[in-house]
This record gives C-alpha cells, structure tokens and sequence, in this order.
C-alpha cells in the first residue's frame, strides 16, 4: 500500500490530527481547498447544533513547503472549537449503552465503567480529519484529471428519480440541495422527512452515490485478494460510521439478470474499444476498466435517538431507556463529502500504486502513458497456447 494514514483525536478532545503518507514531491496543496470540503460535511438539512460551534480548518503541519508537497508524511490538524465548552467540565456517568452505537461492544471489550471513552472516538467527528485527508487526496487524484463525486439517492422511504440525468447535472443539483438531492421533488420531500424525523424524535438513514470519473484503466489487479480494487473500495466505504452497505456498479440489480443482460459488451469503437452500458462500475476482475467507477453505500438512521430506545444501565442492571445528548437527526447530506473522500483516498492510493515514482514530474510521464486500452494496446497474435508444455 503506497499510501496510508492514520487519524487520531477524540470528538470532544483538544484536535483531531491527521498523517499521510506516500504522497509525492512536487503537489501544490492549499489549505482553503481542504477547507472547502471540511465546510461541505457541516452544512446540511438534518445537522446537529454541534456543528454551528465548530468552523473546521486544518492547519497543515507538515509535509508541505511553499505550498507544495515534498514527499514527507503530512501532517493535518483540526481543533474542536466545542472542547473549550467541555474542558474541566463534570458530566454524569454515561452507562446506558445505545443500540447500534459502539457503546455496549467497547465497553465489553475495553472494560470501560462507562461509554464515554467508547463514545468519544466512535463519534463520526473522527470523519472531519477524513475529509482532509480526502481533500488531498483529491488534490492528486485531479493534477491526473480524475474527480470523485457523490449524492443522495435515498433518504429514509423517499428515492430520488435520476434516470437520464447527466452526471455532470446530477452533481451540480446535488450541490444546490440542502440534502444533497439531484432530484428537486424528492429533495423537498426528503427535507419534509427530516423534519418529520426531528419532531418524533427519530432518525433516518439513506443511500448515497459515489462516481471517480477520468480514472485510467488498469488501477487494482486480479492476481491477489488485498490487491483488487473493488474489494479496497469496499473496505473504504465500510469503514465509514454508519455504512452498512456497499454495492459497486449495479450489483444488486445483476443478481437478478440472466448473464447476457448483465455484463457490458465488448465494442469495438471508433478510438478504440468501448461500452454501451457500465453495469459492473468501472471495475472488471479487481481492475479498473476505463469507465467512470460508482457505487453505492447504504447507511443506517444514526443510533443516538431523542426518543428513548430500550437499554439495560449498566450501573443498576435494570432495564432503561437510552440518554439522548445533542446528536444529528440525520446525517445522510453530510456523509457524501466523507464517501468521497474516502473513495478518493482508495484511488489515490491504487493510482500511486500503478504510477510509482517519488515526484509528480516522474508520475505525469508514466500517467500520459495510461490510457482505455485500444484495440491496437491489446492486438493478440491468435497463436494456441500451449499449457506449461
Ligand atoms: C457524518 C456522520 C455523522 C454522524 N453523526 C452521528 C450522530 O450525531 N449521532 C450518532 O449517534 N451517530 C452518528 N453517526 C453514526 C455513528 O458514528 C455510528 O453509527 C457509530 O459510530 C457506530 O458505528 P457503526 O454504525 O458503524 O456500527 C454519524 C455518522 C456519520 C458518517
């Protein structure tokens, strides 16, 4: 894995700090572009008050000189604007875990006396340090011409409907909607559900889409398990607070075609090869194929519920019901810029795996040479092969 970082930082902490590394020399990188993104996971219909406190920044601590990279691991740091609120502060014992939270699993495991220590890291304030590590990410992934995009497709029992809608205005309406929504209708019925969900004390959950255009043929490989691309994608995605689901191209909908309905012919075009249909996602054998590469990710209603869920407290043993503390009703919109940069992280890396090199200079000479294969790049001679004769 040429790339890879690790976060750190509680929700309520003093920071949460961020490093990559595996990044070449030579990126330009500005602050104000990962900024743009940290600002698009606080906006959003179904936010919590938590994020009215925060103005998230990350300072570039390192790996970065006159405003280009220069190969060293960077280093990224985000303060909690709300820490200022809790510090010193005595709160009550915290010992009614909450279904579908990492409170009860943790503590058992931890030994914890009660789930703040599990709650604080759980938390999905963690995915702030993961949209800058995204923003970077992107950074390179764009100095290639490639971008990664998203939307809601689903909130709660509403679907949006985007058939024949271009990508292009997919993302630009998506943008324009406070849910994320390409779909003006079923936006403004989402953020009626949200709503809706806010008043009864509920949550909601959704599906979200992803799509990396411009990325080359060739990123992943089929020849191990770890190596290919849809399986990094996957984990990327699951790996996400909340995301239960993942479905690369239309996987689930093939489940259901006979094989000649389900797969994207073969065609030969008129620069080369070419698809009519891209139902696989952009990804054949663990290998990307040319096409733009999408998916899906399902996420559950968030656990944290102002109406009580039954729950045992861990102090007494007595049935209970769960303590509400501020929390998002529904978090869906904010979690595509999250998707995307973690999509965009699984890119990056399997594109620096493909390119080599320690310098974007060295890159961008080994990049112009990728390219969707042509019929002449993969010409075969037509001669039997003769099995380890
Ligand atoms: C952007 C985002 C915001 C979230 N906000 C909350 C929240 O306010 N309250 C909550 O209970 N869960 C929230 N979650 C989900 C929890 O972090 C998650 O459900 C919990 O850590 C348990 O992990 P799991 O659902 O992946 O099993 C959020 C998730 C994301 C992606």
């Amino acid at each position: 894995m040429p790339l890879r970082y690790l976060t750190a930082g509680e929700s309520h902490g003093p920071a949460l700090t961020a490093i990559l590394e595996g990044l070449p020399a030579g990126m330009p990188l500005d602050e104000a572009k990962i900024a743009a993104d940290l600002a698009r996971r606080q906006a959003g219909a179904g936010s919590g008050d938590r994020m009215a406190i925060e103005k998230d920044r990350a300072l570039i601590l390192s790996g970065v000189m006159e405003g280009v990279t220069t190969g060293a691991p960077v280093a990224l740091q985000i303060v909690n604007a709300d820490h200022a609120n809790w510090k010193g502060r005595a709160v009550p014992a915290y010992t009614t875990p909450r279904p579908g939270h990492a409170d009860l699993a943790s503590a058992v495991k931890y030994g914890y006396d009660d789930v703040r220590p599990s709650l604080e890291r759980a938390s999905a304030r963690e995915t702030a340090a993961r949209v800058a590590v995204g923003a970077v990410c992107r950074t390179y992934l764009e100095t290639f011409g490639i971008s990664v995009a998203g939307y809601v497709t689903v909130l709660g029992e509403t679907e949006a409907r985007l058939d024949g809608l271009p990508l292009a205005e997919r993302v630009a309406r998506a943008r324009r909607s406070e849910v994320q929504c390409p779909d003006p209708d079923a936006a403004a019925q989402m953020a009626r559900a949200i709503e809706a969900a806010k008043s009864a004390g509920e949550t909601l959950g959704g599906v979200l889409e992803i799509v990396a255009t411009g990325v080359p043929a060739g990123l992943g490989s089929h020849v191990n398990w770890d190596r290919r691309l849809d399986a990094r994608l996957a984990h990327a995605v699951l790996s996400m607070n909340a995301i239960k689901g993942v479905e690369i191209g239309d996987a689930f909908a093939n489940a259901r075609r006979t094989g000649t309905r389900a797969h994207d012919a073969i065609l030969p075009g008129a620069d080369g090869l070419t698809r009519r249909t891209n139902a696989c996602g952009g990804v054949e054998g663990g290998i990307s194929n040319g096409q733009p590469v999408w998916l899906r990710a399902a996420m559950k209603p968030i656990p944290t519920t102002r109406k009580g869920q039954d729950t045992v407290d861990l102090a007494t043993g007595e049935p209970a019901l769960t303590y509400y503390e501020r929390s998002d009703v529904c978090p869906v919109p904010r979690a595509v810029v999250v998707l995307e940069s973690v999509v965009a992280f699984t890119l990056a890396d399997a594109l620096l795996e493909k390119l080599g090199g320690d310098s974007i200079r060295e890159m961008r000479a080994r990049f112009d040479t990728l390219r969707r294969a042509t019929l002449e790049d993969v010409r075969m001679s037509g001669k039997p092969h003769v099995f380890w004769p």
